[in-house]
């Protein structure tokens, strides 16, 4: 490793932080790749160490016995707990929102009247911690009514409740944590929105920031978006749906005001801002923020970055973004879930994977719920288990090199959705 080259510290197991630690591997900024906990592919491909990643104690220890000299923390579960500023209150770099930012993933009703004391665009709504204000608020609601566990809950926290009977059994079901456990103890009832959604994704370093590109996401399970929300079957980018004049809007009236109301409330925020767009017939509107990058949204926009990611995230980390901008490549990229047949319900674990030897240019394999086991076999251990990612010059070619290697791949319960991109490809169809 050159001197000055530094060792990074990737804290999470899924597809995301595979990405992350292969963009390390790339970046010229890094000797040294470390994962905490990692999966069966990132311990293919870096050194993975065993530590609960909630207790920041336990990872200040790793990062001082292993001279870590940047953290790059990738699910927001560690960024609600503080882990970033305990990270930050030892002296260590570290890429990720502190306690105070992450409350607007971390609570949909926090995020919601933020986004109303700020004058942002976004669902009307209420919030809920006693069942009897709710059911009188649901008397008078149009339907349907969408029904959100405000606390964490990996993208299935959402009811779209057609009629008052089935909005309420989905309120009661929350409030006495039947439903969501913790994460349902505050509701947040909101009214339903029309049009297509995207999702838009900032590094942030404070007043300043660089936009990744924009994409799409495939949050149901089944095709033609049909079935339960899932944390996400597939993505691609750039989204064409959001075009420039849609584009201009998302930074006057959404990014802007989030940036200033961010500073107006005294929050210090460094880190991904993930916005969650619905492009309505009366513009784009904020369906929800995440304070971590899009899982696999970041699958498809890594391999889009012609500036060196890390490097940003350093800028970002450091307080030094002025100046930095990043450059995207022309063409298309898509990523291709593998899930475990039954998932997001109840699937098998431990079935054996067997990968091709050989992949073509501009394709990954990236692991997401994946385990070595002792005699080193690939096995599934998770919902979501891989995803296939390809960049090729139009979205087409990237598609049907992706869902080529979908195929080769060999394991019992694999299952994918056969469609992503499709509404793009439609449109450049359609012209
Ligand atoms: P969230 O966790 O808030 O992003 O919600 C998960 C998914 O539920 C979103 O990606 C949308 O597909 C859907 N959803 C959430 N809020 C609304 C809304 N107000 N109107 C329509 N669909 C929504
Ligand atoms: N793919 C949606 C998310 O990361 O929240």
């Amino acid at each position: 490793m050159s001197s000055n080259a530094m060792r990074v510290l990737v804290i999470g197991s899924g597809g995301r932080e595979h990405a992350i630690v292969r963009a390390c591997l790339r970046s010229s900024l890094v000797g040294e790749v470390l994962a905490a906990p990692g999966n069966g592919g990132m311990a293919r491909d870096v050194r993975c160490v065993q530590v609960d990643i909630m207790n920041p104690e336990a990872v200040l220890a790793l990062v001082r016995e292993a001279e870590v000299d940047f953290v790059i923390v990738g699910p927001e579960a560690p960024l609600s707990i503080g882990l970033v500023d305990a990270l930050e209150s030892a002296g260590v770099l570290a890429y990720g929102t502190n306690q105070a930012a992450t409350r607007l993933e971390a609570s949909k009703a926090y995020c919601k009247d933020f986004l109303q004391r700020h004058g942002i665009p976004t669902a009307a709504y209420a919030s809920f911690t006693e069942i009897d204000p709710a059911l009188t608020y649901l008397k008078q609601c149009r339907y349907p009514v969408v029904v959100k566990a405000s606390g964490l809950a990996a993208g299935k926290g959402v009811i779209i409740a057609q009629d008052e009977p089935e909005a309420v059994a989905s309120v009661r079901g929350m409030l006495d944590g039947t439903l969501f456990g913790e994460s349902g103890r505050e509701v947040v009832v909101e009214s339903f929105l029309e049009g297509e959604e995207a999702s838009i994704m900032l590094m942030v370093c404070r007043d300043r920031y660089v936009a990744l590109p924009p994409s799409q996401d495939h949050k149901r399970v089944g095709e033609g978006d049909s079935g339960p929300n899932t944390g996400g079957m597939g993505a691609y980018a750039p989204a064409a749906v959001v075009d420039e004049t849609v584009q201009r809007r998302i930074r006057e009236e959404i990014i802007e005001p989030t940036l200033a109301g961010l500073r107006c409330d005294g929050i210090d925020y460094r880190g991904t801002l993930y916005i969650g767009i619905m492009i309505t017939d009366s513009g784009p509107q904020v369906v929800e923020f995440n304070t971590r990058f899009g899982d696999p949204e970041l699958q498809v926009l890594l391999p889009l970055c012609e500036t060196d990611p890390v490097g940003v995230m350093l800028a970002c980390a450091r307080g030094t973004l002025d100046g930095v901008e990043l450059h995207v490549r022309e063409g298309a990229a898509i990523v291709v879930v593998l899930a475990a047949t039954g998932y997001p319900g109840e699937y098998e674990r431990g079935e054996s994977i067997e990968l091709p030897d050989a992949l073509p240019e501009n394709v990954e394999i990236v692991h997401a719920g994946t385990q070595l086991d002792d005699g080193g076999t690939l096995r599934s251990a998770g919902g979501r288990v891989l995803g296939v990612t390809a960049f090729a010059p139009t979205l087409k070619e990237a598609a049907a090199r992706a869902y080529a290697v979908c195929e080769q791949i060999r394991w019992p319960g694999k299952y994918y959705r056969r469609d992503i991109g499709v509404r793009q490809l439609t449109r450049e169809r359609c012209g």
